[in-house]
């Protein structure tokens, strides 16, 4: 299959593919996502073919507006709505129980569905003139880092998809928050992302139970594995830069860190100002990317200190490097 690449102002013709039950990838406020018509179980299958996804792994929808939410979920309950109204357009996907209406491997057999609604106006734009919502996992084969670029998307899919529309690198670089609301007395954080923990228990003013450590026990949950071993340096770069001494290495990591020590490197890439954790999120998976590129046998990736604001940063990075520290 040719995959068309669609500028922003070719969002009609982009549409017309998903209408025709075909997959178009495209940016969000988060990362981009690969999109197909929710309601149709022939297009939602595609997705997972072209993405080589697990089918017990369910698919969140994305909507073009706020009140969509109550056709496809039962009880919204207030503290639901005030999420919404408070997060929404935002990186804050929400669990929910389904109604009925949706193409069954969307929700992988489960009773609930996540929904969002994407914070980028040509993202809305497109699920506006494709008329219904869409299915929409980051549009990376599972297991890659998720794309921040159309070109990350055409290295992963390629081939296996109608399109993507090309709409410049996205703004957040890491995925939303999924936050399981089916059971309203105990919100659950699945997923870190773009919204804190702590926002998110500011505006509900209720404690949210913090999403479970990563095991790495399973290979197929390994998700972000990168072609080239990740190891988390957590702060004693000297050290670490000795037990790779005799290997060809590239440093993923603050502009301090690089600035110190990038001449001991084959390669390198700036994750930006330490103090902007913000960044870091936006430059993790490019990063990644970028450096698998180069001649080298690992990364040395820099683990920020532990804090609500860099839980999802350190949530990817120990996935990308399966827990590995040096
Ligand atoms: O920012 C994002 O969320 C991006 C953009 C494209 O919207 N999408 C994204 O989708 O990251 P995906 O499929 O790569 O990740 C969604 C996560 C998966 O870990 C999935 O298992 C979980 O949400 N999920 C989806 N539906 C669920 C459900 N009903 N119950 C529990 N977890 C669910
Ligand atoms: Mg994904």
């Amino acid at each position: 299959m040719k995959t068309e690449r669609f500028k922003a102002s070719e969002l009609k013709e982009a549409s017309q593919k998903i209408q025709a039950g075909e997959l178009v990838a495209f940016p969000t406020d988060t990362v981009y996502g690969l999109g197909a018509d929710a309601r149709s179980e022939a297009a939602v299958q595609k997705i997972f073919q072209a993405k080589n996804r697990p089918a017990d792994r369910p698919l969140t929808i994305l909507l073009a507006d706020k009140k969509s939410i109550y056709s496809y979920a039962k009880k919204i309950s207030p503290l639901a709505e005030r999420l919404i109204d408070h997060f929404w357009p935002g990186p804050l996907t929400l669990v929910l129980e389904a109604k009925a209406g949706l193409a069954p491997s969307v929700t992988a057999g489960l009773k609930t569905v996540g929904m969002r609604m994407p914070a980028h106006p040509l993202a809305l734009d497109f699920i506006r003139a494709c008329g219904f919502p869409l299915a929409t996992p980051s549009a990376n084969l599972s297991g890659r880092p998720s794309p921040t670029t159309a070109d990350h998307v055409l290295a992963d899919l390629d081939g296996k998809i109608a399109g993507v529309i090309d709409g410049g690198a996205t703004d957040l670089g890491i995925e939303s928050t999924v936050l399981d609301l089916s059971q309203p007395k105990a919100p659950v954080i699945l997923r870190p992302g773009g919204v804190s923990r702590q926002a998110i228990e500011e505006v509900i003013q209720r404690k949210v139970t913090a999403p479970l450590k990563n095991t790495f026990k399973d290979e197929k949950e390994g998700h972000y594995a990168p072609i080239v071993p990740i190891y988390m340096v957590k702060s004693n770069w000297p050290q670490a830069l000795k037990k790779v001494k005799n290997k060809k290495f590239a440093l993923l990591a603050s502009e301090e860190v690089i600035q110190k020590y990038k001449k001991e490197a084959q390669a390198s890439y700036s994750l930006g100002s330490k103090a902007e954790i913000k960044a870091a999120e936006k430059e993790l998976f490019k990063g990644i990317r970028a450096l698998e590129k180069a001649d080298i046998e690992l990364i040395l990736a820099e683990s920020y200190p532990e804090n609500d604001a860099t839980e999802a940063y350190l949530n990817r990075l120990e996935q990308a490097a399966k827990g590995k520290k040096i």
